[in-house]
C-alpha cells in the first residue's frame, strides 16, 4: 500500500543531540526519537514490539512513524551497516525495509501498525545484526 503525502505534518523531526565521542553520540542518538508527535494524539493505542522491545503506537501510524517516535533508526543498511531512518517516507525509495518476526518483509513507511505486530529491524544475517 502506498500512502499519499499528507497535506499537514503530524510529526516534526528532532535534532541530533551533541556528544563528545562516537560511542556517546551513538547511545545519545538512539535514546532521542527522530520524530515528535505534534497532533492527533487522541487515536486508539496499539502495542507492537520492535526488536523485542514493547512500544506503544497509535492506530493509523505507519510502522516507520511508530519506530521513529521511539528511536532514531529504522534499520541498518545492508552495505555498510550504517543506521537509516527512511528517505522518501512514501513507499518509493525502499530505504525502510524491515521484517516481521514471521518472516514477511514490509516497507515501514507504507505499512500501518497492527496491535501485536512484532517487527525486526535487525534480522539475522544482516550486517550489524
Ligand atoms: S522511506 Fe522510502 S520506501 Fe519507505
Amino acid at each position: 500500500m502506498i500512502l499519499s503525502a499528507p497535506t499537514t505534518s503530524l510529526y516534526a523531526m528532532t535534532n541530533l543531540p551533541s556528544a563528545t565521542s562516537a560511542g556517546q553520540q551513538q547511545s545519545a542518538a538512539d535514546a532521542t526519537p527522530q520524530f515528535v508527535r505534534l497532533t492527533e494524539a487522541h487515536r486508539k493505542e496499539v502495542g507492537i514490539t520492535v526488536d523485542g522491545e514493547a512500544i506503544t503506537a497509535l492506530t493509523g501510524d505507519t510502522v516507520l512513524s511508530a519506530i521513529l517516535l521511539h528511536t532514531r533508526r529504522v534499520r541498518d543498511t545492508e552495505f555498510s551497516g550504517e543506521p537509516r531512518a527512511g528517505f522518501c517516507l512514501m513507499g518509493a525509495c525502499q530505504d525502510c525495509w524491515v521484517q516481521l518476526e514471521e518472516g514477511t518483509r514490509i516497507r515501514a513507511c507504507s505499512t500501518f501498525v497492527k496491535d501485536g505486530m512484532r517487527v525486526l529491524t535487525r534480522p539475522s544475517g544482516v550486517i550489524g545484526a
